[in-house]
């Protein structure tokens, strides 16, 4: 399969990477999987929703002789000089540095704003300045907003429903200004609702999965937003690898200057979500099974149902999900289970 092909080609030819947020659950998956394929990355974070054991669990992971091919940077993006320094000779750039979530850019969308879009320009500019084979960026399928159809197919975009939604947008607008007015042709990966290892469960923020696993597996209340009817199109975090390799590597001169859907291609409520997880945790820790869900208000700022064609991805990228949402939540299981042992 090409994928498999791919990391072929990339362990008998190693590149230099630059995954900036490398601290954060998306980036240190990245990471993990590039030093399993004898890569050579560079990491910028600074800390602000990452974590340095992020970064431990990855190194005992990998070992300490892939470890060495690891540079670690604490910096941020808002900085510009920073920006430069850490695109020096890079191949392929994989920029994941953003402040995540909806309702903390509605109660800040001025610092969301700061990383989200001048920190982006920023590793525009610096990839831009530094000639990178590549540079693939993290874009979000909230920039769907209220446009009601589904599938969501790439073309077809509706209003931002939040501040964050705004930036992931303009971010996508700078990418295709970047394309046209400098040849630099960027790729946008629009994730879908990713999960998996090192998603942290903790604080205001959380997403929801490592939320529940977290909440079934201490015992404590789970919420649910609205009547969990609510859909998303959950995504395991390897699928998400794989589509960031696909990009960076992909030779074909149409694959460039794109937004792609990043997403499983199935859609499950937030009530069949809870089932799933509940039957996951409960082998672990039976009084699970007993558990009810409490429900609460819907929540400002998010979309009803989201689910993706992956069509354009597969076509232009060769992208193809491994994991389903069964098969990913099995995974994730194990890896929150270990965590609460
Ligand atoms: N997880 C999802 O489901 C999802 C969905 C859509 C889009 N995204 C996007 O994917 C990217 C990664 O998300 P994640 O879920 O891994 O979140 P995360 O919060 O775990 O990771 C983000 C990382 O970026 C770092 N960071 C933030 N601002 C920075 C700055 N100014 N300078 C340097 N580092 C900075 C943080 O410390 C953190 O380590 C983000 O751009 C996010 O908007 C994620």
């Amino acid at each position: 399969m090409l994928y498999q092909q791919r990391q072929d080609e990339l362990r008998a030819h190693p590149k230099t990477w630059l995954v900036t947020g490398v601290a954060g659950f998306i980036g240190s998956n990245l990471l993990e999987t590039l030093l399993k394929l004898d890569q050579q990355v560079i990491g910028l974070d600074n800390f602000s929703t990452g974590f340095q054991h992020n970064l431990d669990e990855v190194q005992i992971l990998v070992g300490n002789g892939r470890w060495q091919r690891f540079r670690f940077i604490q910096g941020d993006i808002r900085e510009l000089a920073t920006c430069h320094q850490v695109c020096r000779d890079v191949d392929y750039v994989l920029h994941q540095a953003a402040l995540g979530s909806v309702p903390r850019s509605i109660e800040d969308p001025i610092t969301t704003n700061e990383n989200n879009i001048s920190g982006f320009l920023n590793m525009l500019v610096a990839a831009r300045d530094a000639k990178v084979a590549r540079m693939v960026y993290a874009a979000s399928s909230s920039t769907y907003g209220d446009h009601p159809d589904l599938p969501k197919v790439e073309d077809t975009i509706g209003n931002p429903l939040s501040p964050y939604a705004v930036t992931k947008l303009v971010d996508e607008l700078y990418a295709r200004v970047f394309a046209r007015t400098y040849a630099f042709a960027a790729i946008g990966l629009r994730y879908f609702n990713i999960f998996g290892r090192r998603q942290d469960p903790d604080g205001a923020y959380a997403a929801v999965i490592p939320k529940w696993f977290a909440g079934l597996l201490s015992g404590d209340k789970v919420y649910i937003n609205g009547d969990g009817e609510t859909s998303r199109d959950f995504c395991y975090i390897d699928n998400c690898v794989q589509a960031n390799i696909m990009a960076a590597t992909a030779d074909d001169e149409e694959a460039a200057d794109q937004v792609y859907n990043v997403a499983y291609g199935e859609r499950t409520s937030l009530n069949d979500l809870y089932a799933l997880i509940q039957e996951r945790v409960r082998e672990y820790f039976p009084p699970a099974a007993e558990a009810k869900p409490v429900y609460r208000d819907f929540r400002a700022g998010d979309v009803r149902h989201s689910l993706a064609d992956i069509g354009k991805a597969r076509q232009l990228i060769g992208y193809m999900p491994q994991y389903s949402i069964k098969a990913g939540l099995d995974e994730a299981a194990s890896w929150y289970i270990d965590r609460f042992r």
